[in-house]
């Protein structure tokens, strides 16, 4: 059977409801999704730490069957190799996405020629959302209940509670 395996990865500090949207329409396309935070980002330190963001994302994705989270090291290509995967997917809210994504998904072909980037934009409500502009309203006291699961909004609670 020809099934299609394909790799959402990422840096998910925190997780968005963004991201859960993008998960929620490739796992209608592929057979096979899987969830890959980065562990050796150079995005400097994190909010949460690599464990606490699989935690997140397993709770979100638990009612999708076909999606799994883990995560990685080294090269997506190496990564994707390893796994079986065909493709990675990678959302794209905006123009401004654009010059990094291309640039990453020809990195990626010159890197390994059989691997397929699929690109898919957000619902337009999330198109503003990241996860860097998350945390920085939620510093200053903003709402975000509508831009993250409610167990982001707890863990973010947490950690200011937590002076973290
Ligand atoms: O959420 P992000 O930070 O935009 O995700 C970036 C990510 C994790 C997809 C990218 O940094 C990555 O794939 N890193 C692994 C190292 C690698 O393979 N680099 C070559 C791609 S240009």
């Amino acid at each position: 059977m020809h099934t299609v395996k394909a790799i959402y990865p990422g840096t998910f500090d925190p997780l968005t409801n963004g991201h859960l949207d993008l998960i929620a329409r490739g796992a209608k396309i592929v057979d096979e999704l899987v969830v890959a935070i980065l562990r050796n980002s150079d995005k400097g330190t994190p909010l949460f730490s690599v464990a606490e963001r699989l935690e997140m994302i397993s709770e979100a994705v638990a009612p999708m069957e076909n999606v799994s989270v883990t995560t990685f090291d080294g090269l997506l290509v190496d990564f994707a190799r390893q796994q079986g995967a065909k493709a990675v997917l990678r959302g794209i809210r905006a123009i401004s996405d654009y010059e990094y994504e291309f640039q990453m998904a020809m990195m990626n072909r010159k890197l390994d020629p059989e691997l397929e980037t699929l690109f898919m934009m957000p619902a337009e409500k999330y198109t503003y959302v990241s996860s860097r502009l998350i945390k920085g309203v939620f510093r200053l006291g903003a709402d975000v209940s509508a831009l993250v699961p409610p167990l982001v909004v707890e863990r973010l609670k947490r950690k200011t509670a937590a002076g973290g």
